[in-house]
């Protein structure tokens, strides 16, 4: 390289301070100590002299005989500190002229990275999505794992640990190179069989395997459909009091939610064509309304199948927890109905075996296929392979429906022990359909539900406010009970506490 370093030191900050004189030239005064490497810390002395305008661009430094000489130690550390500076351009080196602070480095750039470097450092306030903002206005959701009636959690300790990792094992000792290869956007063919035949089994679902995509979670397949149909500021109903998971899944994609009433026959679809008849989609649990629990009438289905057909809208169907049903028949899901195939129907294994598992499922109508397929490649690609694997043996060899069975019995035992405990309590109203993994206790009106259940919190109890999954000002307070995950000792000394705080 030819060039030139100035050797004109006079433009140093205080050098005498600094450097002092040697034979050839300025030597920077370094202290060397401590357990950090030698060529670090004279690296990250350079680095800073040089940021903080100590040495200037164009400043020649002592050549590393020098300096090693200087400084009382070997050669090489200087060498390696001095390559790393080169490296990354904060020195050049010319032939005949020495070492020198890179000339490039532009001064204003040095002189704001000085300031920046004694200022102390400044709170940015950091701009957001407004997706993410949307869903930061909401309320947070009060997570508190483990802590009794927590909603949503099965029973884990029933859940057969052995077989699910012998089925693991089986698929992970000896894979075929393709299930360690990218896979499907929708996921792997076998298990989207297996699925398909479950749900027109069991959930009257008309479907085939094209139309299944496995997906993590039914939150997931939620903002899947969001991002496949929704444009920002597009209505959707979503039912009110429902599920907060769904009202934060829809606000990240910048939709509307337009709260739609839901009484004894289940969402109120005259309602809704009042407040938004073009909403571009709705969003209900008909099963099993979260959190009340009724069921969608047969009625109130044909009114909003019809919506749909009329208004180009589209129906998301959330079935989370429809396998625990414990009177009469099983419901059969709204997507069955739909001549016109117009229900996104999204169902999961969360609450049937376990949440960590992320696992769960779309069916989507066939017009919809190529879009929705499209749009989770550009997500995140396609599911984990191997839990696909090994889930379809759970289902295909019968150890899914065990589990079903066996955990039915449980839930509506502990389910009639957290009523007749309720019941003893009094002051609340049980709303209690005989399904799911939870229920409602309404509290007298007025009650300030949020308070209730940060002092149920402090006191060990998770049980949710009724309030949280409205988005209009509620009409009753309340407390969601979750008893899948609780067992009966927990249950029958958490209603005592709840009884003390109440
Ligand atoms: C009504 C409803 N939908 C969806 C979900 C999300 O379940 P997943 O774990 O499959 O994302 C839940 C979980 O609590 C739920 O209650």
């Amino acid at each position: 390289m030819t060039g030139f370093c100035h050797s004109d030191m006079t433009t140093l900050d205080g050098p005498g301070r600094t450097m002092k004189r040697s034979g050839t030239g300025l030597i920077p005064l370094i202290a060397l100590d401590g357990p950090t490497p030698l060529y670090r810390q004279l690296y990250g002395w350079f680095q800073h002299a040089i940021v903080e305008g100590r040495l200037r661009p164009g400043q020649r430094v002592p050549s590393t005989r020098a300096l090693a000489r200087e400084l009382k130690i070997s050669r090489i550390p200087v060498l390696t500190a001095y390559q790393q500076l080169h490296a990354e351009g904060y020195l050049e080196s010319f032939t005949g002229a020495g070492t020198c602070v890179a000339a490039s480095i532009p001064e204003e750039a040095l002189k704001t990275a000085s300031r920046a470097a004694r200022r102390p450092p400044r709170k940015i306030a950091a701009r957001l999505s407004s997706g993410v903002d949307a869903v930061l206005a909401l309320p947070p959701d009060p997570k508190q794992p483990g802590a009794a009636f927590r909603v949503s959690l099965p029973a884990l300790d029933h859940f057969p640990n052995d077989i699910w990792s012998s089925l693991l094992t089986r698929h992970a000792r000896h894979p075929a190179p393709r299930h360690l290869a990218y896979g499907d956007p929708m996921g792997d063919i076998g298990f989207r069989e297996t699925i398909a035949d479950y749900l027109s089994m069991a959930r009257a679902v008309r479907c085939d395997a094209s139309q299944i995509m496995v997906v993590a979670g039914s939150q997931h397949g939620l903002q899947i459909a969001a991002r496949a149909l929704l444009n920002k500021d597009d209505a959707v109903w979503m039912e009110e009091p429902g599920y907060p998971g769904a009202h934060r899944a829809f606000a990240i994609a910048g939709a509307r939610a337009v709260p739609v009433p839901v009484d004894a026959d289940g969402l109120d679809v005259e309602a809704g064509l009042a407040r938004a008849p073009h909403a571009r989609a709705a969003y209900v649990t008909p099963s099993h309304q979260y959190p009340m629990g009724m069921t969608l009438s047969a009625a109130r289905r044909m009114q909003l199948l019809s919506w749909a057909a009329r208004h180009d809208g589209w129906i998301i169907e959330d079935d989370y927890d429809s396998e625990y049903r414990y009177a009469g028949h099983p419901i059969a899901a709204v997507q069955g109905l739909s001549a016109e195939d117009r229900v996104i129907y999204a169902g999961t294994f969360s609450k049937v075996l376990f949440p960590a598992l992320r696992v769960g499922y779309l069916v989507i109508p066939k017009s919809l296929i190529a879009g929705f397929s499209a749009a989770r490649d550009a997500i995140d690609l396609f599911p984990a392979t191997l839990f696909q694997l090994a889930l379809a043996d759970f289902v295909r060899e019968g150890h899914f429906a065990r589990h079903v069975r066996r955990m039915r019995m449980l839930y509506m035992e502990r389910r009639a022990l957290l009523i007749s405990a309720l019941g003893e309590i009094g002051q609340v109203e049980i709303v209690s359909a005989e399904a799911g993994m939870h229920l409602v206790a309404l509290l007298p009106r007025g009650a300030d539900d949020r308070a209730i259940s940060e002092r149920a919190a402090a006191a060990g109890l998770s049980v949710q406010p009724l309030s949280l999954c409205c988005l209009e000002k509620p009409k009753r307070p309340g407390l969601i009970l979750g008893y899948g995950g609780t067992d009966a000792r927990r249950i029958t000394a958490g209603m005592r506490r709840l009884s003390a705080l109440l």
